[in-house]
């Protein structure tokens, strides 16, 4: 099938690569305008010239208010904002500083709220789809995660409060979240690069998933078409995991 999302106005923070990038390749594919927002200015222009005429890149840092509010006054629609741009810090509660905490939460989950309050004013008049990028570890905790485990629980929450407050309003804005298990993107390398003994921890990323390997980012890419598309209209405030059994 293509076409899903054909016409739709898309917005992706940290489209510039992994999920994001992936995402952004979907939505274009199937019949998108993409808007890639993210820091790494390098990649997302080298994203958005591989993409053509549909793709834009944007430059936007989701930790604060006055880029995303310069960024959404020059859209005057927008359909479909996935809140995607994430970090993921290892650490347990001794070993986490204030600092990154406080780091994790302004990206992860100030990031997720800035953009889903300020995105209305493209969106209210027509309604949408917001889909907020939360992980398996908003569900379920990890020792070694404390700040993540923490920002992703936020994350599922909000996207639930935002479903009820768009449906009491009238809106016709969707807000789901996605949930992943381990997907081999740079990420994974990011965090194998904090530990101590990357491969084991590779392999404990396996271990947890019973399909018995870690996801692609076209598996989370196809479930973001299906949340933006108009095929998901009944569906708001839910959690869709994508972690090859992990959940189990
Ligand atoms: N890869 C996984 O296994 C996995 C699993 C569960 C959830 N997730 C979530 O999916 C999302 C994407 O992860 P990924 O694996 O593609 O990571 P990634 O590191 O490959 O990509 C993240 C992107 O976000 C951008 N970014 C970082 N900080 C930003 C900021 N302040 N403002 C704007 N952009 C910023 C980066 O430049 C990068 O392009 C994250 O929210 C992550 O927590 C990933």
């Amino acid at each position: 099938m293509t076409g899903r999302l054909q016409g739709k106005v898309t917005f992706v923070t940290g489209g510039a690569s992994g999920l994001g990038a992936a995402i952004a390749r979907r939505f274009v594919g199937e019949g998108a305008s993409v808007l890639i927002a993210d820091v790494d200015a390098a990649a997302g222009e080298a994203l958005a010239t591989e993409l053509g005429g549909a793709a834009r890149f944007v430059a936007l840092d989701v930790r604060f208010e006055d880029q995303w509010l310069a960024t959404f006054a020059t859209c005057e629609r927008i359909d479909v904002l996935v809140n995607n741009a994430g970090i993921t810090t290892l650490g347990s509660i001794e070993d986490v500083t204030l600092e990154q905490f406080r780091h994790e939460f302004d990206i992860d989950v100030v990031g997720v709220f800035l953009g889903s309050k300020h995105v209305l004013p493209a969106m209210t008049t027509h309604g949408g789809s917001i889909i907020n990028m939360s992980s398996l570890c908003g569900v379920r905790a990890q020792a070694d995660l404390i700040a993540y485990n923490a920002a992703k629980a936020a994350v599922t929450h909000m996207t639930k409060s935002c479903a009820l407050h768009f449906a009491q309003k009238g809106y016709g804005i969707r807000c789901n979240s996605i949930h992943p298990g381990a997907i081999h993107t740079d990420m994974i390398d990011k965090v194998m690069a904090q530990s101590d003994d990357p491969q084991a921890l590779y392999a404990g990323f396996v271990a947890t998933h019973p399909i018995g390997r870690l996801g692609k980012p076209e598996e989370v890419a196809a479930m973001a078409v299906y949340l933006a598309s108009d095929e998901s209209a009944f569906t708001t405030g839910a959690e869709f995991r994508v972690d090859g059994g992990s959940s189990i």
